[in-house]
């Protein structure tokens, strides 16, 4: 089908930062019929079409979308919780261009005809949208989905994720067959015997709040598990949101000895501490006010200690880990107004993910384009699957930009979320790094106009 005439965009003077490439420098990139169509030092407007929108780019950062491969999108089946097009819009607004939608959705993504649902539904949206279909049967951990029937359709991992596989048979059978069709399989490890009711990191705040705890090796003890049946199989190991330094070392050691293992880091587990349960926006000396403690901190797997940021972070900067991802999890409000028993686990992530993030930037422990790298090629790495066309600023390839600010503090109010959760113990606090632009296939899917004219003036 031919695209209509999209208008040329013309992005000028920004720092252009392409991991993909190895390139970080001052340069315009140019956008023709949503296909990047050049990158150079200077590109002058006068040998282009009239039509040409120009985008001043001073003092902000251009690199590739940002590729999050671990979104919960709740459609089909949790529409009160968020829809396909509500994620994509609140992606968006945070600068990813290509979203991987989990499957515990009702029904689970376990066959073609809710891949090809998604695929439909996701087709007006503003980001790209893929499908993870689920290891087993309805994610009940008991029969492998046809993997092969999914990846036909078009998923790009595979997972159970909200849930282990707990069955260290099938998940040796489904590491076995990701070797063979050169797919992911994404485990969410947690031990629950190792965790009966846990509903926040076991240590002095549990204690404190009298809560039941999820220690560090209810994680790590599965993590230890998939790496030794990683080396077993050959088999595609991805470990979806690790948060601990157990876990970290673990990976690093695994690479080091050349098993097939990724791994991601989310967000809030380069940032926040179960200190933050405590509701003082994790000063631990702050009162939560009227109450004990802030449910929106409730998320599995849970906010650690000091000590496990700083080993997720180091992961970050020396590659043991090789993306962030924000296991986006909105939910409704009431799900999050009771006891932290009762609470949902998840936080809305999506737009916030950058700004928090750049926080291990911003303390000297990551560089700006390792940041990129994690948030752009490095996801597209772990899956493959062709999405490494939508992680480069390569000519002639679609045109999925990011456009941002990275000292631009902002404070984070869910009143002016896309996502319909606004489920995020950051409301109110100050982040710093803010999304100015998104382009998805040469389209302007978001922008932030005070950001824009920082940058026309500078
Ligand atoms: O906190 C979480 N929420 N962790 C998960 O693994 C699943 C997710 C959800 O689906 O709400």
């Amino acid at each position: 089908m031919a695209r209509p005439h999209q208008q040329p965009i013309l992005i000028n003077g920004g720092r252009v930062i392409d991991p993909a490439n190895g390139r970080d420098g001052v340069f315009d990139v140019l956008i023709v019929d949503g296909a990047i169509k050049a990158v150079e030092r200077s590109i002058p407007t006068d040998g282009l079409d009239g039509d040409v929108r120009v985008i001043q780019a001073g003092g902000l950062v251009a690199s590739p979308g940002f590729i999050d491969i671990h979104a919960h999108l709740r459609e089909p089946g949790y529409e009160y919780k968020e829809t396909i097009a509500t994620g994509a819009e609140a992606a968006v607004r945070g600068g990813f261009t290509t979203i991987c939608a989990m499957p515990n959705t009702d029904p689970a993504i376990d066959n073609a005809a809710v891949v090809d649902y998604i695929a439909n539904r996701a087709a007006t949206v503003p980001a790209r949208v893929r499908a993870i279909g689920c290891v087993t049967k309805g994610r009940k951990g008991r029969e492998l989905a046809d993997m092969e029937e999914l990846i036909t359709a078009g998923v790009v991992a595979f997972s159970d994720d909200g849930d282990p596989v707990y069955d260290a048979g099938l998940m040796r059978l489904a590491l076995t067959y990701s070797r063979d069709l050169g797919v992911p399989v994404s485990n969410h490890c947690e031990d629950h015997e190792l965790c009966p009711g846990g509903v926040m990191a076991e240590g002095w705040v549990s204690s404190r709040l009298g809560l039941a705890g999820i220690p560090a090796v209810a994680e790590e003890a599965m993590v230890a598990r998939d790496i030794s049946l990683a080396q077993l199989t050959g088999g595609r190991l991805h470990l979806a949101h690790l948060s601990s330094a157990g876990s970290v070392a673990m990976v690093r050691q695994a690479k080091e000895r050349g098993i097939p293992v990724t791994a991601e880091v989310c967000p809030h587990h380069l940032m926040l501490t179960d200190a933050w349960a405590l509701g003082g926006k994790g000063d631990p000396n702050v009162a939560a006010g009227p109450f004990a403690y802030d449910t929106h901190t409730k998320v599995y797997p849970p906010l650690r200690t000091d000590t496990d940021v700083a080993a997720c972070v180091a992961g970050l900067a020396d590659g043991a880990i090789d993306c962030v991802a924000t296991d986006h999890a909105p939910h409704e409000r009431v799900s999050k107004e009771c006891t932290y028993h009762e609470a949902a686990f998840g936080i809305s992530a999506l737009e916030t993910a950058l700004g928090t993030a750049m926080t291990a930037v911003h303390s000297g422990a990551v560089s700006l384009p390792t940041m990129v790298a994690r948030l752009t090629a490095g996801p597209a790495r772990v899956l493959g699957n062709g999405l490494s066309q939508f992680a480069s600023l390569t000519p002639g390839t679609p045109a999925d930009l990011a456009l941002f600010d990275p000292d631009a503090t902002w404070t984070v109010d869910v009143s002016k979320f896309a996502s319909m959760g606004r489920n995020t113990p950051l409301n109110g606090v100050e982040l710093r790094g803010r999304v100015a632009v998104t382009i998805v296939g040469g389209r302007v899917v978001f922008e932030e106009p005070a950001l824009l004219n920082k940058g026309d003036a500078a």
